[in-house]
């Protein structure tokens, strides 16, 4: 936990789930920038924030806990921006009601004052969001971007233009950058383009040739990950009412793959991100029957779980987490399925050949097998005792 301090206040907060071990704060700078720009710092105006203000994509929770006395409506894809927002609110003894939390797949406010935006990783879903939210935007509502400088790029700036209005940007102050768009009332209202909308290829097992629906902003969402792919030549081939898990599903195309090859089972998608669980249910309803069942949960891992209720986990676990390179969501995840397997359960997980996951897997299962390698990927069995 680390303490962040306003021209008004200071507030202690922390990523989530909270490990003391983390280096990582819950802000950074580009977050302090904009919050002092509201303020009115650098001779500049402080912004009315009494009207509805929306905040986009706020990491940790930091914007918003910053600003719960105006009452903020948060938009993120991240079911864990949203848990660390409530637990900074409360680490802070603000009201959790003081923030109304919508995901990414809610219907906007249909009035927006004073609109935030934190720049995402995904281009993709900033497209989306803005679509989205522009028709709530009017000619008075003060829109301010702010992300770091290697995230805002010359097409970031387009977007803004092209959806919202007129923009230019702030001199950068510790690399970070403010974004300021002007709506305009000729701003074309076109549909957002998403969700896409791909075919695989041949030779991938049951999903060959298959449809894949995905929401803005997924992981691969615009083509199948060289990795998922060798995952998919080598998934186990099992029968009978196997209890499955698609742990971080993506646009679900794992869980999917285990769901044509053995009808009897039943699988569970899981993915922290709203447009990914949405991505799994729309590719799996059109792929299936109807009367092919599946459980789809926005949540983080396995948590919600109860203990030993899995025969299989299928994982191809995430390796970053907001530009930095971590294993630390890999590792919970494979605690996670440790403890939702049943005793000769198995787990089997893609990555990259470089990453370890097998002493990783080894150190919390005591075993792991190697299934299948390239040069560049393995796929790894541990199995519950
Ligand atoms: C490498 S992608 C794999 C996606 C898909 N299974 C595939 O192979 O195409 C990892 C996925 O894990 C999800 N993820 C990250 N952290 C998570 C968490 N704590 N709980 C659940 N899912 C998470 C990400 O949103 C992402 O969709």
């Amino acid at each position: 936990m680390n303490r962040l301090t306003t021209s008004g206040a200071g507030f202690d907060l922390a990523r989530y789930p909270e490990d003391p071990r983390d280096p990582f704060r819950a802000w950074d700078a580009a977050d302090e920038y904009l919050l002092r720009r509201l303020e009115g710092a650098d001779g500049a105006d402080p912004v009315d924030l009494s009207g509805a203000v929306v905040v986009v994509g706020d990491r940790w929770g930091a914007l918003s806990t910053v600003l719960a006395a105006h009452r903020p409506v948060q938009i993120t894809d991240s079911c864990l921006a949203q848990r660390a927002t409530l637990a900074n609110l409360d680490r802070n003894g603000v009201d959790t009601d003081a923030v109304r939390l919508l995901s990414a797949r809610d219907t906007p406010p249909d009035r927006i004052d004073v609109l935030l935006v934190r720049v995402p990783k995904s281009l993709a879903l900033l497209e989306d969001q803005l679509h989205r939210l522009a028709p709530a935007v009017h000619p008075d509502t003060v829109v301010v971007g702010t992300g770091m400088v290697k995230e805002i790029h010359t097409s970031t700036l387009k977007l803004f233009e092209r959806i919202i209005g007129p923009t230019r940007t702030s001199l950068a102050v510790k690399k970070a950058r403010l974004i300021f768009s002007t709506p305009g009332p000729a701003t074309a209202r076109t549909p957002s383009p998403w969700p896409y909308r791909y075919e695989l290829p041949e030779g991938i097992g049951p999903v060959s040739g298959r449809t894949v629906i995905n929401h803005a902003g997924i992981f691969c969402a615009e083509r199948l990950d060289i990795g998922t792919r060798f995952f998919l030549g080598h998934l186990p081939e099992r029968s009978g009412p196997d209890r499955v898990v698609d742990l971080g599903c993506g646009n679900g195309v794992v869980g999917l793959s285990a769901a044509l090859a053995n009808p009897e089972a039943t699988v569970t998608f899981i993915d922290e991100s709203y447009q990914a669980v949405a991505s799994a249910e729309e590719t799996f309803r059109a792929n299936t029957g109807p009367e092919a069942e599946a459980r789809f949960l926005v949540g983080d891992g396995l948590a919600e779980l109860p203990p030993a209720s899995v025969d299989l986990v299928l994982n191809n676990p995430p390796f970053h987490s907001h530009q930095a390179t971590t294993d630390a969501t890999a590792r919970a995840m494979f605690h996670g399925a440790r403890a939702a397997l049943r005793p000769g359960g198995e787990l089997w997980v893609v990555g990259n050949r470089h990453l370890g996951y097998h002493t990783r897997l080894r150190r919390i299962f005591g075993n792991c097998a190697t299934v299948a390698g390239d040069p560049k990927f393995v796929v790894l069995r541990a199995v519950k005792r």
